[in-house]
């Protein structure tokens, strides 16, 4: 009986190892709520943010003096590490923002001077991604959208991604950014064009939806050098390859300010446009092989700004067309089924083929075929 005591000794030891344990994680727990909460009561008497918050603007024209981000890190002190979190109440969603970038400082900051407010009257937690191109290599849309995305997700749980065009800007504080049970398309009314939509099943400029979706449809292509007809491919992927709906605001919520830049990009580089053309029309099934799932990039640096996440990357344009060509005849092309759709860009894609003789995929041929009245009264938009 004489090893009670030594028992009880361990015993108390366990005891007092297991409440420093405690101590520890508590403290872990505080480190990380302390930027969110302000005290504990205050916690409790926490409620779900409302779902039309009363202090919303409405429509405000764009703000286009450009600040510099000293400026407009004093101005959003809300913001921490590109994080912002609600603190008199719970958020509804937690939002990813990503936002490819490349040489285009202007836009960048308009784009924060007139979202940063917007978003946080919108009472929804959020995290903004600036995902930036580094090296000679084409700009390439689709690639960093798929390594913001992937980031992001990686760094927090979030129910929904916003795509946002660095020079496309909402004016009105109701057009949310929060998703809905579809994919949504947020930028309806934009000014480069004339204030309308371009063509009926234009996606580009803002748009978001859940994280699965997004997984789902292979997120994506990584194929799209330069500008134009990616967003289309993601329309396509959503629409025709897996059946989504696409949901739009009112029209009168839904206005958008474009930046107008000093330095355009170049578009139409020599045979560029030929080239995303045939990808666009050539390779309907290219989504179940080329995304998401097969990008390719390295990330060169990040950087936890107060405003914004910087994610700097580079990429290899010959790699990824090798690894696309390549595997689409190892995943039997053919035997996918075809995913063809017809807007404004596969009309101008359509036409630009065939006036320089390139083959055509046959299921758009066929839709040419079927569509009796093929819409050529839609607005054509060049990419
Ligand atoms: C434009 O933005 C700056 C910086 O946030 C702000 O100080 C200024 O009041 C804004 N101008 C207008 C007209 O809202
Ligand atoms: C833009 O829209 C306005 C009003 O609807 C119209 O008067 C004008 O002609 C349009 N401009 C262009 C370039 O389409
Ligand atoms: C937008 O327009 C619809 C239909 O015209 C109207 O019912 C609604 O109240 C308007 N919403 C706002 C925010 O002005
Ligand atoms: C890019 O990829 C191609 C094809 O795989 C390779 O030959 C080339 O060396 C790569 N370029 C760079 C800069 O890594």
């Amino acid at each position: 009986m004489n090893y009670l005591p030594a028992f009880a000794m361990l015993l108390s030891i366990a005891f007092f190892l297991n409440s420093l344990l405690y101590l520890k994680d508590d403290n872990r727990y505080k480190d990380v709520m302390k930027r969110y909460v302000v005290t504990d009561k205050y916690a409790e008497e926490k409620s779900l943010c409302s779902l039309h918050p009363e202090n919303l603007h409405g429509y405000e024209s764009l703000n286009r003096s450009v600040y510099n981000l000293k400026v407009l890190q004093s101005t959003y002190n809300f913001m921490d590490q590109g994080h912002y979190r609600p603190v008199t109440c719970i958020p509804r969603q937690k939002v990813a923002i990503l936002i490819p970038y490349r040489d285009r400082d202007k836009g960048l900051l308009t784009l924060l001077n007139n979202v940063l407010p917007r978003i946080h009257r919108q009472q929804i937690e959020f995290g903004i991604y600036v995902v930036e191109q580094i090296g000679g290599e084409l700009f390439n849309k689709g690639v960093l959208f798929n390594a913001a995305f992937k980031y992001a997700m990686a760094e927090y749980t979030y129910d929904c991604v916003v795509l946002h065009d660095v020079d496309i800007i909402s004016e009105d504080d109701r057009n949310f950014f929060t998703c809905g049970y579809h994919p949504r398309h947020l930028a309806v009314k934009v000014e480069q064009f004339n204030y309308t939509i371009p063509y009926a099943d234009f996606f580009g400029g803002i748009s978001n939806m859940p994280p699965n979706i997004f997984e789902q449809i292979n997120g994506f292509s990584n194929q799209y050098e330069d500008w134009g007809l990616e967003d289309d491919d993601l329309y396509r992927r959503l629409t025709v390859a897996h059946g989504l709906k696409i949901e739009r605001p009112l029209a009168n919520v839904s206005t958008c300010a474009s930046v107008h830049h000093s330095r355009p990009h170049k578009h139409d580089k020599k045979g560029k446009l030929l080239d995303r053309c045939n990808i666009y029309i050539n390779r309907p099934r290219g989504w179940a092989f080329d995304g998401l799932s097969t990008s390719q990039y390295i990330v060169e640096k990040t950087e936890n700004k107060r405003l914004f996440k910087h994610i700097l990357i580079s990429l290899n344009t010959t790699k990824l067309r090798k690894d696309f060509v390549t595997r689409s005849r190892f995943e039997d092309y053919d035997s996918l089924p075809p995913v063809a759709s017809w807007n404004g860009n596969t009309e101008m894609c359509y036409l630009a083929l065939k006036l320089s003789n390139k083959k055509i995929d046959q299921s758009v041929e066929d839709l040419v075929q079927k569509s009796v009245n093929v819409p050529s009264h839609r607005r054509i938009c060049i990419p």
